[in-house]
């Protein structure tokens, strides 16, 4: 792969801007979709908490189709940070790429427990905290709810590790932009914008929820547009690097994202459905770089800075009084 997807995030270097989302590389998972994690940029692993979590009552899916996407109501099923380490070490090493780990928890000490665990290990290029799962009864979607939680989760986390520390918000809140000013003042070291959407679906036939748990995660292209305008908006508002994720399925989206402020892009439903769609993203932006003759650093954000010059020479005509029906 070219040097023109090559990106600088948060003090690493990555090969290039893509990562998996956390969850659908799954080591414990069986039937995983066939990844090819040696060809990204960084590999974000699944949510782990201090103790093994059973996860909810199935079903945990429910497809809505290639359109709008899927629920999913997990509740973060994972065998917990010490057999997660005893058996999985040596495949999370042999992975090559830099690791960004992420942490699931309901307190703020066992976040701070998991952050020292997991940096003590050496393993880890990176923590990223998820603080907006919908699927833990809203538990731990609160800290991204509201900026002072994320602030003090933020800020305690800080203290326990030196890795760059990413806060994955929640789009199931008023004003995410908030809660990212909020991560950053605490020293998050970047962003990852957004988990899944509250969601729910009824099966007419039973008149019942399809997740076993009512309310469910919406991942996928349903989420697209929502997930762009939160790259935005956030992009515009703090100067921190964002990995976007939302219903990307293709090399277009992807690029989307980065025009919108996006330093990196994470891809989840679609890389279930579809592993390969990875390889071709890379190769989609290699093109658009080529294309353009920059390197991928130099689209990230430029529809802010292409807006702003329609919106002065808007302003100059109307101010030379020229007509602009
Ligand atoms: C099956 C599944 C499991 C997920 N598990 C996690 C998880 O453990 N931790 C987390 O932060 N996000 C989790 N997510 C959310 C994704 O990382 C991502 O933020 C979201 O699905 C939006 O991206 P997408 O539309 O490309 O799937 C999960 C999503 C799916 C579909």
């Amino acid at each position: 792969m070219s040097q023109r997807l090559a990106v600088r995030f948060a003090g690493m270097s990555w090969d290039n801007p893509l990562t998996v989302a956390s969850g659908i590389y799954v080591p414990w998972g069986r039937d995983m979709p066939q990844l090819p994690l040696g060809e990204l940029g960084a590999v974000t692993c699944k949510s782990v908490s201090t103790e093994p979590w059973p996860g909810n009552v199935k079903p945990w899916f429910a497809d809505l189709g290639a359109d709008l996407g899927m629920l999913n109501a997990i509740g973060i099923r994972n065998p917990g940070i010490d057999d997660y380490l005893r058996d999985f070490t040596d495949e999370l090493r042999a992975i090559g790429r830099p690791l960004i780990q992420s942490l699931a928890a309901v307190r703020v000490e066992d976040f701070c427990r998991l952050a020292a665990r997991f940096t003590e290990t050496g393993l880890f290029a990176a923590l990223e905290l998820n603080m907006s799962c919908p699927n833990t009864d809203g538990a731990q979607m609160a800290f991204g709810q509201a900026p002072e939680p994320a602030h003090d989760l933020v800020r305690a986390v800080r203290a326990e590790t030196d890795l760059p520390i990413i806060a994955k918000l929640t789009p199931n809140t008023a004003d995410v932009a908030a809660v990212a000013r909020a991560c950053a003042e605490a020293g998050a070291s970047a962003l990852t914008l957004i988990n899944t959407v509250l969601a729910m679906d009824i099966d007419v036939r039973t008149g019942l929820p399809r997740t076993g748990l009512r309310t469910a995660g919406l991942s996928g292209p349903a989420i697209r547009p929502l997930a762009l305008r939160i790259v935005w908006d956030v992009h515009a508002a703090v100067d921190l690097p964002i990995i976007g994720a939302g219903g990307i399925g293709s090399a277009e989206d992807a690029l989307k994202f980065i025009l919108a402020g996006a330093t990196a892009v994470a891809v989840g439903t679609a890389a279930v459905r579809r592993p390969p769609v990875m390889g071709e993203i890379l190769d989609g932006l290699d093109a658009a770089c080529a294309e353009r003759g920059t390197d991928i650093a130099g689209l990230v954000g430029l529809s802010h800075r292409l807006l702003a010059e329609r919106a002065a020479a808007v302003a100059a005509d109307r101010d030379s009084g020229a007509v602009t029906r």
